[in-house]
């Protein structure tokens, strides 16, 4: 019998990460790179998230599942992969988790862009353990060619890390490429003060016919991110994400 794919990609990770760390390192990375999201936000944008053995293993092991589980439940609740789309482009996609579950839930190639070599490489191996095709290469989101029609354009925990000039920048090329026909999904926490720009880009998406949600999901977590979860401190037995998402405009 074939394991679904989501439990094979979860051994996948905890085989690799555990390998090399106790649980006890990992809880402390899980720690850092959480008190780096709440309360020293202003380190995020040098890349401290991702420096170290333990913040790494934090981030692949306990946000890549659960990012991936809150983006299975969006796609769904709005009909993103509904008709199949031939591609998910993932921008700033950390280890590839979140648009890996667009690109499974739409029968869709998955091409990542990561600012971060190791998590680049992370995404690599998190489309090989979900079998799904694609490719996820290290550079800067703010340099792509956004697509159209057939496409998906993803955006999960990223714009929150970009500066004003930057999303400014950003908002009306996400506009235009759903004019063109792509899919377009924004996905950030649910604090209102992490996303002081939110209401400029809700009234915008809005503006083009798209949608503003606030989500609230009671999804059964995988037993180990639950174990980390309550060694850690945290509470998230109850997920929770604001989301922007444009259905791309059909001739
Ligand atoms: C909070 S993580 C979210 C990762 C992933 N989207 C997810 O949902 O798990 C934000 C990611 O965006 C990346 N990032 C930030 N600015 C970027 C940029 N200008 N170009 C590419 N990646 C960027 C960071 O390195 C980090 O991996």
């Amino acid at each position: 019998m074939t394991e679904p794919p989501f439990d094979r990609w979860l051994e996948d990770l905890e085989r690799r990460h555990l390998a090399e760390l106790s649980f006890a390192q990992v809880r402390k990375g899980l720690q850092a790179v959480s008190s780096l999201y709440v309360e020293r936000r202003g380190r995020i944008g040098s890349g401290a998230v991702f420096e170290g053995e333990g913040k790494r293993a934090a981030f692949a092991l306990f946000y890549g599942p659960l990012h991936h589980l809150v983006v299975e439940r969006i796609v769904a609740s709005v009909g993103a992969a509904e008709p199949p789309l031939s591609r998910v482009l993932d921008l700033g996609c950390g280890t590839g988790a979140a648009g890996a579950a667009w690109a499974l839930a739409a029968g869709a190639e998955v091409f990542g862009v990561e600012r971060s070599g190791w998590a680049a490489s992370e995404a690599r191996r998190t489309y090989a353990a979900l079998s799904l095709r694609g490719r996820a290469t290290a550079g800067d989101l703010l340099r792509e060619r956004l697509p159209g029609r057939g496409a998906a354009i993803l955006l999960g925990w990223v714009v929150n890390e970009l500066g004003d000039p930057s999303r400014g920048t950003l908002l009306p090329r996400l506009l235009e490429a759903a004019r063109r026909g792509a899919r377009v999904l924004v996905v950030e926490p649910i604090a209102a003060r992490q996303v002081p720009w939110w209401g400029e880009w809700e009234q915008a998406f809005a503006a083009d016919g798209g949608r503003g949600d606030l989500w609230r999901f009671s999804a059964p977590l995988p037993p180990l991110v639950a174990r980390l979860d309550r060694a850690a401190g945290l509470d998230h037995r109850v997920l929770t994400a604001r989301s922007l998402y444009l259905p791309g405009h059909q001739d």
